[in-house]
């Protein structure tokens, strides 16, 4: 069936992107830079390893949940599209895609996400697996090309994994709003975010005995260093996962182990750190249900269901734009 590629992020667009990020967020008094840069070849391998970890819950909560849910899901959207944001390696796509078959609507696959390395090979595969699935690969940002993204079909779209948790309470209702903009009333937004539990299970799933997740943390450096022709020891920092009660938010962060100075060429910028300053790579947002709802009701979605909130773990909402 047919098999298309837009491709709106080209290796140059992402190499200005990540330095523009790099010099807001290096040069600014509490250092950060946005984990969107986590995902390199490596980094997605590592956040594969992440998911099969004993710590780390929230991938297996979310496919035991949409295991469960998926026909009802496929049911109430009545979708012949599945449009998947952050699509990664397609994971959690089959059950989707199986529940849109088996309730005879499906047509259409639309995968989304900044990389294309992982995309390609796992969407090739699925069209041989879905014979009669038109698949169309979309490669872009959430910032910039949401409104790319093909509007033909009645849409299912997909934002899982919680990976809306990454933004901070203001870029979630620009998100939100700017992706109900996109989307039509019979399309049905199908949104996974983990929730607040106790705080050492929390801190534990992102801070494993194996180092997995210290490793996926510090890969930031290596990808900071290859695209940028920098001088970032990993080395030389530690991992730290943290609860911030305040924001509800995992942080992690990466600590300077001694007074060090760093270069990126390819950004033209020189950055000191001292000696246990620590650079945010990463929030990871936590959600009550009603939370979720009040944010979803807020950027002009009504929502239809909700399967999870009860056990508490990890939760599905599926919400459609107010017509
Ligand atoms: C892919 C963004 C959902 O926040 O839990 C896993 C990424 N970071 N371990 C998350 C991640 C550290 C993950 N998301």
């Amino acid at each position: 069936m047919a098999f298309t590629i837009d491709v709106h992020l080209s290796p140059d667009d992402v190499r200005r992107q990540m330095r523009n990020d790099a010099l807001a967020g290096l040069q600014a008094e509490h250092k950060s830079i946005p984990p969107v840069w986590f995902y390199d070849e490596r980094g997605s391998q590592l956040f594969e390893e992440i998911t099969r970890l004993p710590e780390y819950y929230p991938t297996r909560a979310e496919r035991r949940l949409l295991v469960a849910h998926a026909p009802a899901i496929a049911e109430m959207s009545k979708a012949d599209t599945l449009v998947e944001l952050g699509a990664g390696a397609c994971d959690k796509t089959r059950i989707l895609l199986d529940a849109l078959q088996d309730a005879g609507t499906l047509a259409r696959y639309v995968p989304f996400d900044v990389s294309d390395g992982f995309l390609r090979n796992a969407a090739a595969t699925l069209s041989v697996e879905y014979a009669s699935l038109a698949i169309h690969l979309v490669i872009g940002d959430f910032h910039h090309h949401l409104a790319e993204i093909p509007t033909e079909g009645r849409r299912l779209v997909a934002f899982l994994g919680g990976t809306i948790g990454n933004l901070d309470p203001s870029q979630r209702a620009r998100f939100l709003f700017d992706l109900n903009c996109t989307m039509s009333s019979d399309d049905c937004l199908l949104l996974g975010t983990d929730l607040v539990k106790d705080r050492t299970r929390l801190v534990k799933a992102y801070d494993d005995e194996a180092g997995v997740t210290a490793a996926f943390n510090r890969n930031v450096l290596h990808v900071l260093n290859e695209q940028l022709a920098g001088d970032f020891d990993p080395e030389l920092f530690s991992h730290v996962a943290l609860w911030n009660e305040g924001t509800q938010c995992i942080e992690m962060r990466l600590r300077a182990g001694q007074t060090t100075e760093v270069t990126l060429h390819d950004a033209g910028i020189t950055v000191q750190f001292h000696e246990g300053e620590e650079l945010l790579t990463e929030i990871s947002a936590k959600f009550t249900p009603e939370g979720v709802a009040a944010e979803l009701m807020e950027a002009g979605f009504v929502v239809e269901g909700t399967w999870g909130a009860d056990q508490g773990e990890f939760m599905l909402s599926l919400a459609h734009p107010y017509c």
